[in-house]
């Protein structure tokens, strides 16, 4: 197999799959899904093992970290196994899970078992009232837990991403930055983006990771920037001088597209080099017909020669993609 890796027409290497196992999920959050949703049928999503063949293709091609997302992936049944396979992968350094945590108290000891590396949990309210309005469903306390049962299990670092809304999430950041403190989470604030199925996304509803941080620096104290933070990392990172920490990711104030090193496998099996790509590429069909390796390997490399060079969510040429976030993966 080559060595040339995947490199974009900007000169972008590409080592990070982030392979989305679900289009379900057990909250409804507003930034992210409908509440009426019709979600894919089984057949139509990629089975394990021809997730395991995308990744070893891939690792091929010069991809070293896999992040599992949704939908839910806790939702997919057995995902410890697929974790099993997917460490065990040739040239796969990192494999890495992003979930909502409800169903993670049951599953985290599975996981560590299988040789997961790294937790991503979401939640955006420490609150049943604050958590119910965003996500439009009950689980703060199953969340919680599941954060404890990880912590318990020997999960390294846990990080927490909490989704900035104006106007509704600013009375929850001095609350989870001081959750986190704590507990030594990791947390992140993540800009809103346009990713909402109800297309309800305007520019005014971003609560920046700058007021974000002034908020935090006005209730809880100054913030100072990590030294040598990796350049490729699309999170600003910082930390009190008490040795509390937090990040920001800014995708539409301080978009990171000129770094990015993602592509992207949607549950039912379609590539994408851009979280708001509006062209797929069908691994799936390729998957199913009797082609070899090679001929996916070059699909591959076709979707990441054909990346733009940034989203352009500022820009009056911005297109919204078709599919939102939980037929994505983030
Ligand atoms: N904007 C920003 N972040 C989002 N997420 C889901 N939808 C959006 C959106 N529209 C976050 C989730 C999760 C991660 C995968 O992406 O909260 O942490
Ligand atoms: Fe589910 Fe995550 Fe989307 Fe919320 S953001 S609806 S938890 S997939």
């Amino acid at each position: 197999m080559t060595t040339a890796g995947l490199v974009d027409g900007f000169g972008r290497r590409h080592t990070d799959l982030r392979i989305s196992v679900t289009d379900r999920c057990n909250l409804r959050c507003t930034y992210c899904m409908p509440l009426e949703v019709q979600f894919k049928p089984r057949e139509e999503l990629l089975r394990f093992e021809e997730i395991a063949r995308v990744t070893r293709v891939a690792a091929g091609l010069g991809v070293r970290t896999i992040r599992l997302t949704g939908g839910e992936p806790l939702l997919r049944r057995d995902l410890a196994e697929l974790v099993r396979q997917l460490v065990a992968v040739p040239g796969i350094e990192e494999v890495a899970l992003t979930t909502n945590g409800l169903l993670l108290a049951e599953q985290a000891a599975d996981l560590r078992d299988a040789g997961l590396a790294r937790l991503n949990v979401s939640l955006d309210s420490l609150t049943a009232a604050g958590f119910e309005r965003l996500a439009r469903r009950p689980g703060l306390d199953r969340v919680l837990a599941g954060l404890e049962a990880a912590r318990s299990v020997g999960f390294p670092t846990i990080r927490l991403n909490a989704v900035s809304i104006r106007g509704l999430t600013e009375p929850d950041v001095v609350p989870l930055a001081r959750f986190c403190r704590r507990h030594g989470f990791h947390l992140r604030f993540i800009e809103f983006m346009p990713l909402d199925a109800e297309a309800a996304w305007d520019r005014g509803q971003v609560l920046s990771g700058a007021e974000v941080r002034g908020i935090l620096e006005r209730e809880i104290g100054p913030l100072v920037a990590d030294a040598g933070t990796d350049p490729g990392q699309p999170a600003l990172d910082y930390h009190w001088s008490d040795g509390g920490r937090v990040g920001f990711i800014n995708p539409v104030t301080r978009p990171f597209c000129d770094r990015c090193d993602r592509v992207r496998l949607t549950a039912d099996g379609q590539l994408r080099n851009c979280l708001f790509s509006t062209v797929e590429w069908d691994v799936r069909g390729l998957l199913r017909s009797a082609v070899d390796d090679a001929r996916i390997a070059a699909v591959i490399r076709e979707c990441v020669a054909a990346k733009r060079a940034a989203h352009g969510i500022d820009t009056p040429a911005f297109e919204r993609p078709e599919r939102a976030m939980y037929q994505i993966g983030g």
